[in-house]
């Protein structure tokens, strides 16, 4: 049995995808919740083998159980709240590209477009070197994205960036996530 233990009414979907920072993703859900969110974490198949270790924890801090794949039809609900808000980060290209082409190859990418679909906000925060970022795909993406009124926090006042192999992913910007989610209601 889940619990939320916060009932602020609102609540943010934080989604993850395959990106070295979503090794760090305690933090946002630990910040999200001083900021009053009441927090539910999904993430792709590859970002949860990557942080398998983490997911009783982030469950124990969230209230919620941690979704990876769709539920299978006819099974129980989770009990997850409706989203007030949805941020996908850090956003991998090929999740980006996904989304703005409207397919839904993982969980996280089928709730964004649905996001989309039903006018909801939503944030998307890429993590992307500087060789996935100038595949000419990625631009007409993020332009894509942007014309339907999702937020996409990449360049200035964003996400920027970085040469291939010398990422940070103990210092990508969560704040700014974060931040366009307290702006977004
Ligand atoms: C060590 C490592 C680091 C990676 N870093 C990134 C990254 O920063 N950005 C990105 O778009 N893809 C990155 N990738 C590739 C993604 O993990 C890969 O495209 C994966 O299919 C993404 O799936 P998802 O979007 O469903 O999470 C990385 C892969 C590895 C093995």
């Amino acid at each position: 049995m889940w619990c939320t233990s916060l009932m602020s009414g609102r609540v943010l979907y934080l989604l993850a995808c395959g990106a070295p920072p979503v090794r760090y993703l305690e933090r946002p859900v630990r910040e999200a919740r001083a900021r009053g969110w009441d927090v539910c974490v999904g993430v792709t198949p590859t970002a949860a083998e990557w942080t398998v270790d983490q997911h009783a924890g982030w469950e124990r801090l969230a209230g919620h159980p941690v979704r990876v794949r769709p539920r299978v039809p006819g099974a129980p609900a989770d009990g997850w709240p409706p989203a007030t808000v949805t941020v996908v980060a850090p956003a991998t290209l090929n999740t980006v590209n996904a989304v703005a082409l409207g397919l839904t190859p993982t969980w996280v990418a089928a709730n964004a477009c649905e996001a989309i679909g039903k006018r909801k906000p939503l944030v998307v925060m890429p993590c992307v070197n500087s060789a996935y970022a100038t595949h000419p795909q990625f631009g007409r993406s993020v332009e894509v994205l942007r014309s339907t009124g999702v937020r996409v926090l990449y360049g200035p006042g964003g996400f920027v960036p970085n040469e291939p192999g010398q990422g940070q992913p103990e210092a990508y910007p969560w704040h700014l996530a974060l931040d366009a989610a307290d702006e977004a209601v």
